[in-house]
């Protein structure tokens, strides 16, 4: 029996084929695509249909690599990119592309609802969360603000995967877990705050679809999708989730205490919680999970971002910066990079930007700048990991997952930079093989524990210990890089 997951990234779509009974991954895919260019800084939005010929196009190729046995797909799911907005007018066609994300562009709309509700603090008393410029609802506000003729045409609002769902069954729906990434859903009730809504518009409530429990399915394939792919029209699309959610399911990160950390354009730290966790501070986020519980989650908008950049700057392929980050101690011999290239939501610098601090006459080198740079974006994780720690989540280890977690140098940094051990995994990228085991979930295959501790395994040759001085060399630099972050915000510089 066979389980596609798809996941449904900023840069591209990624589908695996997970053969349930030998838990290996039969078939797999990728297409990549951009953002739109040419938008003002912070507007970062991707066209909804990239993201559909892409599932196409992947799926397609893993069905033609199955050959005759594509007759043991049974379902799908399906993971996506977090908090973009997708519009649809009342005959279902996109109004406009979807902001994303990591778009910055609605300050104003934060502060808006902040000023009406009572700052951070009432808007986490009233939903669990801060207002952030990276979640769903401020984007409808900023539509309805600076796109009037748009906002009167929009009939109904999906998420990313929801889109992806809505495409493959004809069926509107949300589940809790990337609903709770919206701002609008109250994570402890798992209910609208419709105060919240009504801000917007009272017409966003007929704009939301159905919301239930992330353990039901979704819906079945179209019939037309199924003819064309040569799959049986009973294969079911489960509910899907927002990628750190899936990405959770994927590292078998579905009980209390376990961490995952992954290291993608972006950076994420989650857990899964019984109950929801709430941060009175906001930094951490408050959301649901894919599996019907809780998903604390702290989220940086710089991390591989970082490490891209140097890279481009000085012409290297992977194994270069590797050995240019090898080359220079813990440390990076004073050299701090605050990575805020893209901006930032922990610490909340929407308009943050990069800063390089400490170099000398004998660290201003290319070597120097690719180590601070792997270590602030690694740093600006930790930062999160302290908030946890403060809130009483504490990991034994770390899981990790995303491209950056592939690097010896980085794995090493991570466990130093955190103070705990990690680990990568020896099976596939974390949300496509989640949207697989999700898949078989709601299908019936077994219980979360079960399908996990099968089919979710850790690559024990990637473990890193923490090396106790570069632990408190980094508890050092991490205190450094809050100080000058506060300096520069408090002195409006960034
Ligand atoms: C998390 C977040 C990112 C996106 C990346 O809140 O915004 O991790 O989900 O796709």
């Amino acid at each position: 029996m066979f389980y596609i997951g798809i996941d449904s990234g900023t840069q591209s779509t990624k589908s695996v084929v997970l053969d349930l009974e030998t838990g290996e991954i039969v078939a797999q895919a990728s297409q990549a695509y951009d953002l739109i260019s040419g938008l003002p800084a912070g507007h970062l939005e991707q066209h909804p249909s990239d993201w559909i010929s892409a599932v196409e196009g992947t799926i397609g190729d893993c069905l033609n690599q199955l050959g005759d046995r594509k007759n043991e797909v049974r379902g799908i799911g399906v993971s996506g990119q977090q908090h973009g907005l997708v519009v649809l007018d009342k005959n279902d066609e996109v109004v406009r592309p979807a902001k994303l994300w990591c778009d910055t562009s609605t300050v104003e709309q934060c502060d808006q609802f902040a000023a009406q509700f009572g700052g951070t603090e009432g808007l986490i008393a009233k939903a669990g969360n801060a207002m952030l410029p990276g979640y769903t609802i401020p984007k409808l506000l900023w539509l309805k603000q600076n796109e009037p003729d748009h906002f009167a045409r929009v009939s109904s609002i999906l998420l990313p995967h929801d889109y992806i769902n809505f495409r493959l069954t004809g069926v509107k729906r949300m589940e809790y877990g990337d609903a709770s990434g919206m701002g609008i859903l109250n994570i402890r009730t798992r209910e609208w705050e419709n105060e919240l809504i009504d801000f917007v518009d009272p017409r966003v409530r007929e704009m939301l679809p159905e919301l239930g429990s992330s353990n039901s399915i979704h819906g079945t394939l179209l019939p037309d999708l199924a003819e064309k792919w040569g799959l049986s029209s009973a294969v079911i699309v489960s509910a899907g989730g927002g990628d750190n959610m899936m990405g959770a399911i994927g590292t078998g990160n579905i009980a209390d205490g376990k961490i995952t950390a992954s290291f993608g354009t972006s950076g994420t730290l989650y857990g899964c919680a019984e109950k929801p966790i709430i941060d009175p501070n906001g930094e951490i986020a408050a959301f649901c999970d894919s599996t019907d519980r809780w998903l604390p989650l702290v989220c940086t908008m710089n991390v591989t971002v970082v490490t891209e950049q140097v890279r481009d700057w000085f012409g290297w392929d992977l194994a270069e910066l590797e050995r240019q980050v090898a080359s220079i101690p813990a440390g990076a011999d004073g050299v701090s990079f605050l990575p805020y290239l893209n901006g930032e939501r922990t610490p909340n610098l929407p308009n943050g930007s990069g800063v390089l601090h400490g170099l000398s006459g004998s660290s201003a080198s290319p070597a120097h700048l690719a180590r601070a740079a792997m270590e602030g974006a690694t740093l600006g994780l930790a930062y999160g990991l302290r908030r946890f720690d403060e809130l009483g989540l504490t990991p034994g280890e770390i899981r990790l997952t995303g491209g950056g977690s592939k690097s010896g140098i980085w794995r090493q940094i991570s466990a130093d930079a955190f103070g705990v051990p990690v680990v990568g995994l020896a099976t596939a990228e974390g949300a496509g093989l989640g949207g697989a085991i999700q898949a078989a979930h709601a299908d019936g295959k077994g219980s979360y524990e079960e399908l996990c501790s099968r089919l979710v395994a850790l690559d024990e040759s990637t473990r890193c210990e923490p090396d106790p001085e570069a632990a408190e060399l980094y508890r050092e630099k991490l205190d450094r890089q809050i100080k000058l972050t506060t300096v520069l915000k408090d002195a409006d510089l960034l």
